[in-house]
């Protein structure tokens, strides 16, 4: 059942740099992205159309997606929770956006300032507008593993939103483990409820790596028949809502991982290592991949 290829997101530039401490210029950011392009990553999200006042760090995303290198047969996304984020969006050309909503209502109102029923009313708007402008949108689902103020999440709070958003007209539901709670046999029942509504390849993973599960959790999706999956080089970000946490699996330790199963990722892992050392070095943080560490 493994599949031939997977194609893996890219969310350095968005989930990782939203999440450090340390802001990156707006040049440093374009650099990095067209390095992220050159090794060989198809999809990358490149930024974030919020409020700056929610998340300064994102705040250059115009700036960002009017300078990077676009290449042939890739695409850059952005996350655009509302109307104006869309409008923003489109404003530099931005070739897919991102709807972002949550399987717990705390997390929604701290993420997003309103319920998930309610986030679910802006979504629409921009579902609708993005299709006119055949403009492709992503739903990311949070929390789908556990919360960081509630504590266990139901399945089925999951299956719904997921629905919600597909119906919606996104093209793929990406799970959010937010602070990688998750453990391989909870995946496997997550996904298997979500494969009852979902079809597989209209389902993406996105695993935060706090507990060291990612990596497991991963598997155990793949197994499921689930060829998309979200990480981010060097390990980057870390959670503003979990003291210690680290941020999304580092995409470094997946493609070493898939490449030795004989998945094809498109990915030049020397390079990407590269990469993920002298993002690492100009963020002045460790290196969060542990392929990264070993590499010489
Ligand atoms: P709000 O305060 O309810 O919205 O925020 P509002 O419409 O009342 O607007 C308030 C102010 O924000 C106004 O400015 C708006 O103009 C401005 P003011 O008049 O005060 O100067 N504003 C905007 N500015 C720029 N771009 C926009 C925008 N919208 C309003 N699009 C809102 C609602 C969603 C905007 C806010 O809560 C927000 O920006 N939240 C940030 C959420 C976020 O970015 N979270 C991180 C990404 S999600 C994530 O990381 C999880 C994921 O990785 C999966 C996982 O791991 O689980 C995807
Ligand atoms: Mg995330």
């Amino acid at each position: 059942l493994l599949p031939k290829t997977v194609d893996i997101v890219e969310v350095g530039p968005r989930d990782g740099l939203q999440n450090e401490k340390t802001s990156l210029s707006a040049q440093d950011k374009i650099d990095f992205i067209d390095q992220l392009s050159l090794v060989g990553f198809k999809r990358i999200e490149a930024g974030s159309f919020v409020s700056p006042k929610w998340v300064p760090q994102m705040a250059s995303s115009d700036q960002v997606m009017r300078a990077i290198k676009r290449f042939d047969g890739k695409r850059y996304s952005a996350l655009t929770p509302n109307l104006k984020g869309f409008d923003l969006a489109m404003q530099v050309n931005t070739q897919e956006v991102a709807i972002f909503g949550a399987a717990s209502e705390s997390f929604s109102q701290k993420n997003t300032n309103c319920s998930i029923k309610e986030s679910l009313e802006r979504f629409a708007p921009v579902a609708e507008k993005a299709k006119k402008h055949n403009i492709p949108v992503r739903g990311y689902v949070s929390c789908v593993m556990g919360c960081p103020y509630e504590g266990d999440i139901q399945i089925k709070d999951v299956v719904w939103v997921s629905k919600a958003l597909l119906d919606m007209g996104c093209y793929e539901i990406s799970l959010g483990d937010t602070i990688g709670v998750g453990t391989p046999l909870k995946t496997k029942a997550l996904i298997e409820a979500c494969l009852q509504v979902i079809p597989s390849n209209q389902l993406a993973v996105h695993f935060h790596d706090t507990y060291g599960q990612a990596l497991a959790n991963i598997l155990t999706a793949i197994q499921l028949g689930i060829s998309v999956i979200d990480s981010s080089v060097a390990g980057l970000g870390g959670c503003p809502y979990a003291k210690g946490a680290s941020g999304n699996v580092a995409s470094e330790d997946v493609v070493y991982m898939l490449h030795n199963m004989g998945i094809d990722t498109g990915i030049n892992l020397e390079q990407l290592i590269q990469v993920g050392k002298s993002i690492s070095a100009k963020l002045n943080r460790n290196n969060g991949s542990k392929v990264g560490e070993a590499a010489p």
